[in-house]
């Protein structure tokens, strides 16, 4: 078996919104990066080797990476990357992400989101890899029973769909590894709601189709490639009715991805422990359209429809354990997070295409 290094980390799903942010940091940080991505929520030109988003990163950073297109699901490709690569810790990114096609396709979410987990950690047991940070959700706590939500709210209760449940499963399966072997290390991240882009606009959420989320939806407004945002309800129990959540700039987000790496390597650190991503602020839909507006320049058209099913009224963190055990907290603000999302939008109309 190969020696490990530390600082050469896996990410899996790198080429993806969350996971390309956190590629960009590590490298900043002077991590060796190896990316494992299957290229299905990301563009790659015919004629390049690596998606669009990894080269990037390596522009602004000046730094190169290693890329495998490769799929979680095949388990040799995956045991010969760990072969030839001292890795010393993953970052597990990959999964499908899209809430109403989970509910549509759920055995393609099981198995692209367990399934792929489940051989990621086989590989990472027999490679002797057992230093992990996984990208959870807030997903996992399902209808809040109080707020702000800390990390000793229940998980898994009132998980509505495929994609939230995929989350919580995963979740549980460490917790269940962690505690049959003492040698893994595991952080699971709980994300509240990731947006904006990387200062620069290069980088930044390209979703596939119509978009499913806020931010990216109201870009798209913005940039005249939607013509009017539909509000989902305004008879929430929120200070103006539309629903509140937690929004999280990437870049904290990717940030808190390195910090968490740090404490996985410190002396005290063992076992498995899940820590809530997110500002602590709660905006509402229609505080966000004004803040994009006003970062903008742009007139947001919407339209107030009904509820859209499976939503809750509102959801935000109490984010001080990521506070006071990885040194971690968001500082930029709804302003950041919108003038950041219109830059990449107005630069790349387009996304990466
Ligand atoms: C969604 C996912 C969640 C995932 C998170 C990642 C759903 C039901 N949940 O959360 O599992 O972890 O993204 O960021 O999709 N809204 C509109 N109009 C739109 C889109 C959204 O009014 O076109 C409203 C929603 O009703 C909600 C808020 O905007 O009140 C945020 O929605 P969204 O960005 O989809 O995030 P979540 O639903 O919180």
């Amino acid at each position: 078996m190969s020696q490990k290094n530390s600082r050469i980390v896996l990410v899996t799903g790198g080429a993806g919104f969350v996971g390309s942010h956190a590629v960009l940091v590590l490298l900043e940080e002077g991590y060796s990066v190896i990316v494992v991505d299957n290229l299905v929520n990301a563009y790659k030109a015919e004629n390049e080797e690596l998606p669009e988003s990894l080269i990037r990163v390596m522009k602004l950073t000046g730094k190169s990476l290693i890329f495998y297109n490769i799929n979680l699901c095949d388990k040799n490709a995956l045991k010969e990357v760990f072969s030839k690569h001292k890795i010393g810790c993953v970052m597990h990114f990959a999964a499908l992400k899209a809430v109403g096609e989970s509910c549509t396709i759920p055995l393609t979410y099981y198995s692209n989101n367990i399934t792929g987990s489940i051989i990621l950690f086989e590989v990472m047991k027999e490679a002797g890899v057992k230093n992990l940070v996984y990208s959870s959700s807030s997903t996992v706590y399902g209808n809040p029973q109080f707020l702000p939500l800390t990390e000793t709210h229940p998980t898994g209760q009132g998980c509505t769909n495929p994609y939230g449940k995929s989350k919580y499963f995963v979740e549980e399966i460490l917790k269940d590894l962690a505690s049959s072997d003492k040698s893994w290390k595991v952080i699971s991240l709980r994300y509240f709601n990731p947006v904006g882009a990387h200062p620069s606009g290069d980088i930044g959420e390209d979703p596939a189709g119509i978009p499913n989320n806020l931010m990216p939806y109201i870009s798209q407004v913005a940039v005249g490639r939607q013509p009017k945002l539909l509000v989902y309800g305004n008879d929430y129990e929120t200070h103006d009715g539309t629903g509140v959540r937690d929004y999280i700039h990437i870049m904290d987000l990717a940030e808190g991805h390195n910090y968490a790496l740090k404490k996985l390597f410190s002396q005290d650190f063992s076992g498995f422990k899940a820590y809530n991503l997110g500002t602590g602020c709660g905006y509402s839909v229609l505080d966000v359209v004004k803040a994009f507006s006003a970062a903008s320049g742009r007139k947001i058209a919407y339209d107030i429809v009904g509820r859209r099913e499976g939503d809750i009224a509102s959801s935000y963190c109490d984010s001080t354990l990521a506070f006071k055990e990885l040194g971690w907290k968001a500082n930029r603000l709804l302003t950041d997070m919108c003038a950041d999302a219109w830059r990449w939008q107005s630069k790349n109309p387009n996304g990466f295409q």
